[in-house]
């Protein structure tokens, strides 16, 4: 009897511990999410034909085989709430309702996502979601939705952490598992409060298309290029894991800038376990566009099951050393050479042996482990980490671009 009573006591405290401690969705973004969305090359002329093609090009061009999976609509489907508050999409733009549209996307096999904002307006002035937050979860799940980023324009005097959780919350409340991206942009830090609360977060400010430099705008915020997106996002690799990344974001990879600059971009936010989350227009890429987007030897460094975020190990002549430890004893190891000038090296696997202290503490071992050399852009066995040679191979890396391996382990 008295057991019986202890178990109902104890049963009743968990059930209370659940009710006071909603979880996020998870199993939901163990790996990096990968998908597209319409801000960075259509910003806020969307409608519902262009997700539609968007979608049919995902399937048609490979994307959604290699692992792109999400189509998201970002700012400015909204139209008016209804009577009872509920959000309505735009009645020109998205005349079928995102109902529809979800089934469409789910039709081919992919998700929808949409977007809201924690405070009372979007970036773009549409409706946020404050104090609509349960109500608008669950017309998402309604329609079918299955990833929501949420945008943290307006929000004076509102706590990122509450209102981010009231999100989360809602979502868990509404029944649908729905991907939360945070789009905080990393005033209030989330990385340190987050990773219970959502799948990723924005680490910084928008980036714009553009290799290395800031844009200010003439009212003062800024949008920031590749190499700042990467400054920001390497010291806060300890705060990433399987179901809460980094997100430097969204791709410009196919917007304009070099094949080179666009290579570099792609592989480190490879190598940093980002978010790969399209920018581009998939209807019409180039065939250097596609080499680069659906590398699914570079991809597979994103998503390997590790889920461990790289370190930049150091820089030597000029270059950056990145590397990334990856499941079953491989790593991948890229060069960086974010300069304006090309640059040579010689190679010393010897001078790489290192331990990952802070997360993984996994070791590279040259002296004791030799491994298959595999470069990730040709596609080539370069052959192994020799032990003898001091110099492995010459090798050069032009201006902002990377070379890049997978290290595979033959002898333990
Ligand atoms: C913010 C976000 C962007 C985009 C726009 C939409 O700037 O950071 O990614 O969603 O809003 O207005």
């Amino acid at each position: 009897m008295r057991q019986m009573k202890n178990f109902i006591f104890i049963a009743l405290c968990w059930l209370a511990a659940q009710q006071a401690f909603a979880q996020k969705w998870e199993k939901i973004g163990d790996k990096p999410q990968m998908g597209w969305s319409t801000w960075n090359k259509f910003a806020g002329n969307i409608n519902e034909d262009i997700i539609r093609s968007i979608a049919d090009a995902m399937v048609e061009t490979g994307l959604a085989e290699a692992g792109y999976t999400y189509i998201n609509i970002d700012d400015c489907w909204h139209g008016k709430r209804d009577k009872d508050g509920f959000i309505q999409p735009d009645p020109k733009r998205f005349s079928s309702g995102i109902k529809a549209l979800a089934d469409y996307v789910h039709g081919k096999n992919l998700k929808l996502g949409i977007y809201s904002d924690a405070g009372t307006g979007t970036c773009a002035g549409m409706p946020g979601s404050l104090g609509h937050e349960y109500q608008d979860a669950l017309q998402y799940a309604r329609w079918g939705v299955d990833y929501l980023k949420e945008d943290w324009c307006n929000t004076t005097n509102i706590n990122p952490i509450g209102a981010y959780q009231l999100m989360s919350d809602a979502l868990r409340e509404a029944g649908r598992p729905i991907f939360l991206s945070m789009c905080e942009w990393g005033g209030n830090e989330p990385w340190k409060w987050a990773s219970e609360i959502g799948h990723s977060w924005r680490i910084g400010p928008d980036i714009w298309c553009n290799f290395d430099s800031i844009r200010v705008h003439s009212e003062g915020y800024t949008d920031v290029g590749v190499m700042q997106c990467i400054r920001r996002n390497e010291p806060l690799r300890i705060y990433a894991g399987k179901g809460h990344w980094n997100d430097p974001d969204m791709l410009e990879v196919g917007n304009g800038m070099t094949v080179n600059e666009d290579r570099a971009h792609f592989t480190m936010w490879c190598m940093m376990a980002s978010p790969l989350i399209l920018g581009n227009d998939i209807r019409q890429m180039s065939q250097e566009t596609k080499d680069i987007v659906m590398n699914r030897e570079m991809i597979a460094i994103d998503q390997d099951e590790l889920g461990v975020q790289g370190l930049h190990y150091g820089d030597r002549q000029g270059l950056e050393f990145w590397f990334k430890p990856l499941k079953d004893g491989e790593w991948a190891m890229t060069i960086l050479n974010a300069t304006k000038a090309p640059i040579t090296y010689d190679l010393n696997w010897q001078q790489f042996n290192l331990t990952d202290e802070e997360v993984s503490h996994l070791s590279t071992n040259f002296s004791s482990t030799t491994y298959k050399v595999r470069n990730l852009w040709t596609h080539k066995d370069e052959g192994k980490t020799n032990l003898k040679d001091k110099t492995w191979k010459s090798v050069t890396i032009p201006s902002r671009d990377v070379i890049s391996y997978r290290l595979i382990p033959i002898t333990k």
